[in-house]
């Protein structure tokens, strides 16, 4: 199990509360806490070194630890808070560290993208201050990034409204630990 953790206001995070409803009781779980790690995003120099050893087929490098992990892995958590429509940066980053060809996906003879990621599935849970409705575009990204990884399956829970003036926020978030639970139970 790994959880990619973009929760980056720590314990502050309602979305790290729902993944630790998720994760409770499941063993030997791997933890990619992007608020730690502070990724750098790929530049210039730095995609053409991962290239040059892409190309020779030198994949011994450090630079493809956390695509060997994705890649490697039965079953995958992100938790990532509704930013600007999607989802925080940190995680755009990461995605870029686990997107490498040969490792999480590969090109095939007839040049069809062709996953080769063992998890059978990505459940991405998030909340957020107002609705995901009609903009949930963090959540169809990562469905996107499934299917060129060869995920079958992408399952996602919300809690939605948590900034709204008034509002029962515990009340929201009960609900949303129901759709956590029963995704859990279907695991
Ligand atoms: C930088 C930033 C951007 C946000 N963008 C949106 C947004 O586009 N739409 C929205 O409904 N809420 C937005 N919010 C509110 C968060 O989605 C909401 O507070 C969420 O519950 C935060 O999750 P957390 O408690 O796990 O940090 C934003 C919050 C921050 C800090």
């Amino acid at each position: 199990m790994l959880f990619v953790n973009a929760c980056l206001r720590n314990e502050e995070s309602r979305t790290l509360g729902l993944c630790r409803e998720y994760l409770e009781g499941i063993d030997s779980v791997q933890e990619v806490n992007l608020g730690q790690m502070r990724l750098e995003p790929f530049y210039a120099e730095s995609v053409a070194y991962r290239a040059q050893l892409e190309a020779a087929g030198v994949f011994d490098d450090p630079v493809f630890d956390l695509a060997k992990q994705f890649a490697e892995a039965d079953e995958i958590v992100v938790g990532a808070p509704y930013w600007d429509l999607s989802f925080p940066a940190a995680l755009k980053v990461y995605l870029e560290h686990v997107s490498v060809c040969d490792i999480t996906f590969h090109y095939t003879d007839d040049a069809r993208c062709e996953g080769l990621c063992r998890a059978r599935h990505l459940t991405y849970l998030t909340t957020c201050g107002g609705s995901v409705a009609g903009a949930n575009l963090g959540y169809e990204y990562l469905c996107g990034i499934a299917r060129m990884f060869g995920i079958p399956e992408v399952r996602f829970a919300v809690a939605e409204n948590l900034d709204v003036r008034g509002i029962d926020v515990e009340a929201q978030l009960a609900e949303a630990r129901e759709k956590v639970a029963a995704l859990k139970a279907a695991r």
